[in-house]
């Protein structure tokens, strides 16, 4: 049998688990995160879920295949439900989305970061806490599912979801996702991993095509499903609404029974998109094990199936199957012997983590001259421009949003005074008010100072154009302050479509505002709010930029204790920012989007299209500055038996603050179609001023392979290059391996 080998920070993950005696057994590998204990725990949950079956009429069990209330329906404004079998003790299964917190739509639910800020925070560990704080809130709010596990790549960097997702790296994603689910599952809440898979843009959302090979699925699209689904065993994983190389995701046996459920041994269910099933017998048949219904035509109804089993065309073993897969994974995660239940959820301190998941995740792009961090008793005037900075920030829009967020009413645009004529709504248009917007946590910050706001006005559509007089009174404002922050945002969201541009849009002509500002004022910082990467042609007239991604309700004091130095960023680009549109892989002619998308690049995605083709991107993959510098030094790579490598190195902190690194361990691997440089691992090491630490990451055999499309297998490939570096692109160290 193959071994199941797992990047460098899988094993950093298992390591620390053996703190909490959960040490990984020699020979058992590394996977999953919790070891034997659960093995046991897995059987005996299948053994019983078997029995259950057993005991169930055709009835009872075709109501465990297809969740059937409409999702206006749906108690506790969730997404979808499942009716429990009362006489053989198995409660209802209550559903909700859970991208950025809980997506209720009748409860108050906190607003997270968006996961691609996660991402930016490099942190296993607050992905695990992260999954875990919003599972604690799905329970109180009766949820016993989250379907908030968003992990398609950035092979688009205009997809109108990237926000929700984790970033353009594979392994990167896939271990964050693991800590993830495994926080939320913690919390005995099921969690699902979506959007299964090739789902990576919106335009072609139904039905699109997305043509694929072997080799790049599986070295890169089916990769972070393959190591969340391996390590963490989340109960469910959503197929996504698009076709992969001609088949609809939710009727694919390659991907459905031969990857997920055959090669990966995957125990838990599949569920479709929501409307995503589009057949009975050979959805079933792929592999299909749940449908979620959005009230138009529907494929796993009682009748429907009852007939597929009466022609032959389903086994009845086959819908035992499915039902058994769901009981097992009620079982296995608690859901089954202590059910969500309502009760009180304590706001602040959720808010508290927000904030703080917020502070990890925020990337410091420019710092000239040591701009930031500010010196609060240096200034007696500040401006603060734009981005609505006196009442919220931006989230994304879609179900991946809070829809009834506690901060603030959301009335249309998060409680802001816009006319509701604007159009505004949770889908498209999300601002969140905070209790706490930037300009007040500035103030705070800053008591001696006046701050001063200028910008937009609530009484205008979000999305117009800032007026000429409005830029002008901003840099009429910039000129007579010490230091002007500039806010910009772009809006994205599920259904609002993929961004046409990674220009700064809606309003569009928010550039025009930061290059009056920086005309009027030589310190001036831009505090960018996206969920994608962002054009900057501003780029070398400003001092500073942080990126904020979309920061959640404790966003207003986290940026702000940013810029005064009260945290220190530490965040690193999960995407790559390009210097324009043409530079990205899929700009296509004129930037038009593909319906059927063909991967023609291959594995040159993100930071590896801007390594093979030679092309400087803004700020690359792996990124990000922090008030301290950090010195590399003495790589050793030594090989070790099973053809790990273990590759260390010391990391110095030689600056004046305290702060955190993100090293970050890539392989050149010396194989025809191979990129220059892939991830395989990174830390993230906090340091004292003039503290040093020596790092050590195992780099296993299956990092070090490429799929054999021959042979159907991964195939070693000795030889790699090392190299170790600060981003995909600073590397300060380099050997071989
Ligand atoms: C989205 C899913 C989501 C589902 C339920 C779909 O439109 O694609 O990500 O979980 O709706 O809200």
């Amino acid at each position: 049998m193959q071994k199941k080998l797992w990047p460098a920070v899988a094993i950093a993950a298992a390591v620390s688990a053996a703190a909490h005696a959960e040490l990984p057994t020699p020979g058992l590998d590394f996977a999953p995160l919790s070891t034997v204990l659960n093995a046991f725990a897995s059987a005996a949950a299948h053994r019983r879920a078997e029995t259950l079956v057993g005991k169930m009429t055709i009835d009872e069990k075709l109501q465990f295949i297809h969740s059937e209330y409409a999702m206006s329906a749906v108690p506790g404004g969730g997404a979808g439900y499942i009716q429990g079998v009362p006489r053989l003790g198995i409660p209802d299964l209550n559903m909700a989305d859970s991208s950025t917190g809980s997506g209720s739509t009748s409860q108050a639910s906190t607003t997270f970061p968006s996961t691609i800020g996660l991402a930016a925070s490099w942190d296993p560990a607050l992905a695990w806490n992260f999954g875990k704080q919003i599972a604690i809130e799905l329970r109180q709010q009766g949820f016993g599912m989250g379907l908030g596990g968003g992990t398609n790549l950035a092979r688009e960097p205009r997809g109108g979801r990237l926000f929700e997702y984790l970033g353009e790296d594979p392994v990167l994603a896939g271990e964050m996702l693991a800590e993830r689910t495994d926080g939320t599952q913690s919390q005995k809440v099921i969690a699902t991993i979506k959007h299964y898979m090739g789902n990576e843009q919106e335009h072609g959302r139904n039905g699109g095509n997305s043509q694929i090979d072997e080799r790049t699925m599986r070295e890169l699209y089916l990769l972070p499903f393959e190591i969340a689904a391996r390590r963490a065993q989340p109960g469910s994983v959503m197929c996504s609404y698009n076709r992969v190389n001609g088949t609809y995701a939710c009727e694919n046996s390659h991907i459905l029974n031969d990857v997920l459920k055959n090669d990966w041994k995957f125990q838990g269910q599949v569920q479709s998109d929501w409307g995503a099933a589009q057949s009975t017998a050979p959805a079933i048949n792929a592999g299909l094990d749940e449908e979620e219904d959005v009230g138009s035509t529907v494929y796993l109804t009682p009748t429907l199936v009852k007939q597929a089993i009466a022609n032959g065309s389903v086994s009845t073993a086959r819908l035992n199957d499915m039902v058994e897969r769901k009981l097992y994974v009620m079982i296995r995660t608690g859901v089954m012997d202590d059910p969500a239940k309502a009760g009180p959820i304590n706001f602040a301190a959720a808010n508290a983590f927000t904030q703080s998941a917020e502070e990890q995740s925020m990337v410091l792009l420019k710092n000239a001259s040591n701009q930031l961090p500010l010196a609060a008793g240096a200034l007696s005037r500040i401006a603060v421009i734009g981005g609505h900075a006196d009442a919220a920030v931006l989230t994304g829009g879609g179900s991946g949003n809070t829809r009834d967020p506690v901060t603030g009413a959301f009335a249309g645009c998060g409680g802001l005074t816009f006319g509701t004529s604007t159009g505004c709504s949770w889908w498209t248009n999300p601002w969140l008010k905070l209790n706490t917007p930037l300009v007040s946590a500035i103030q705070s910050l800053a008591p001696q100072a006046k701050v001063t706001f200028s910008g937009n006005s609530d009484q205008q559509s979000p999305f117009a154009a800032y007026t000429q007089q409005q830029i002008s009174d901003a840099a009429t404002l910039a000129a007579n302050s010490d230091v002007a922050i500039v806010v910009v945002a772009q809006p994205a969201g599920e259904d609002f479509g993929d961004l046409t541009s990674l220009a700064l849009a809606n309003p569009t002509n928010q550039d025009a505002l930061v290059e009056a500002v920086a005309a009027a004022n030589p310190h001036t910082i831009v505090v960018v709010e996206s969920g994608n990467p962002v054009l900057m042609p501003w780029k070398d007239s400003v001092s500073a930029i942080v990126e904020a991604w979309y920061p959640g309700e404790g966003g207003g004091k986290a940026i702000a204790n940013v810029l005064f130095g009260k945290v220190n960023p530490s965040g690193k680009l999960p995407v790559t920012f390009p210097v324009r549109d043409q530079d990205t892989p899929t700009w296509g002619t004129n930037g038009a989007f593909a319906t059927n998308p063909v991967y023609t690049e291959k594995l040159d995605m993100g930071y590896r299209w801007y390594d093979s083709q030679n092309i400087t991107p803004m700020f690359e993959f792996g990124y990000g500055l922090s008030y301290t510098h950090f010195a590399y030094s003495g790589l050793s790579v030594l090989h070790l038996p099973g053809n790990l490598i273990d590759v260390s190195f010391n990391v110095r902190n030689d600056g004046r603050v305290a702060g955190a690194e993100v090293p970050q361990v890539y392989l050149g691997v010396p194989y025809q179609g191979e990129p220059p440089r892939r991830l395989v691992g990174w830390d993230k090491v906090g340091l004292n001023p003039g503290e040093s630490r020596r790092v050590h990451m195992i780099v296993t055999q299956r990092m070090q392979s490429v799929w054999d499309t021959t042979n159907s297998r991964w195939q070693y490939v000795p030889g790699s290059s090392v190299f170790v570096g600060a981003s995909s692109r600073d590397i300060r160290l380099q050997g071989h391996s």
